[in-house]
């Protein structure tokens, strides 16, 4: 569990969209700076490539980037990861064609004080769907399936992979949860890993919008994918 619970979750409000966050001509400068950018990540089995925004790359959008998002969620530090050779990073890039599954973003360093993150969207469709559900340990994949459960590793942790666990399973209520809900959204998971869950927010994305939420809450991509989408991440501290 985090160390300093008071505060974090004093810091803790609803999901927010900033619609428009950024303009046309700053969706083109961040796709340029996405094509730029080395790959970190191809995951073929998760269909997903990642790449993080380092020091060095996009150097006119970093400083609008931070000042934009300090006029909205006020004073932080990034929290993402930092590179081998030492360098800043601003947020990872994400392109995906199969819909992430139940995680939270809390980090893992239990000292920290976790803030908000935050998702820029830089394609067309796709759904973030936020639940009201919260979770004050590390960064962790949540899943009922054995086969995924048996992935955690000290290999695996060293890669920066999330811890798997089904600890969300004891966590909330015994209610199971809302089938006209996982119908509608969210069919890539089994709806027993879900128990338990309510949905906060069902964000339908929309190009050049921010979508700001708390690294405590439980989250995960829809089902309803039609193509490839793309969107930016930063995790902020305090
Ligand atoms: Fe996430």
């Amino acid at each position: 569990m985090h160390k300093d619970l008071n505060n974090i979750k004093s810091l803790e409000s609803p999901p927010k969209v900033i619609k428009n966050f950024i303009n046309s001509d700053e969706i083109k400068q961040f796709l340029k700076l996405y094509n730029e950018l080395p790959v970190t990540v191809n995951n073929i089995k998760q269909k997903v490539i990642k790449k993080r925004w380092i020091e060095g790359y996009g150097k006119d959008l970093e400083p609008l980037f931070q000042e934009k998002l300090k006029s909205l969620i006020g004073d932080f530090k990034m929290d993402n990861l930092i590179t081998e050779d030492k360098k800043e990073c601003f947020g990872l890039f994400q392109e995906s064609i199969s819909p992430l599954k139940l995680h939270v973003d809390a980090g893992f360093n239990l000292n920290d004080l976790i803030y908000k993150q935050t998702l820029i969207l830089l394609s067309e469709y796709g759904e973030t769907v936020i639940f009201k559900n919260r979770f004050y340990g590390v960064s962790t994949s949540f899943t009922n399936n054995e086969n995924e459960l048996l992935e955690n590793s000290s290999e695996n942790f060293k890669k920066g992979k999330n811890t798997r666990s089904n600890e969300h399973l004891k966590m909330f209520t015994d209610k199971s949860f809302n089938k006209d809900h996982h119908n509608k959204y969210l069919k890539h998971e089994d709806i027993n890993n879900l128990k338990g869950l309510e949905i906060e927010l069902v964000y339908n994305w929309n190009l050049g919008d921010l979508l700001i939420f708390d690294r405590t809450n439980l989250h995960c991509s829809s089902s309803n994918i039609k193509n490839k989408k793309i969107g930016l991440t930063t995790f902020t501290k305090k």
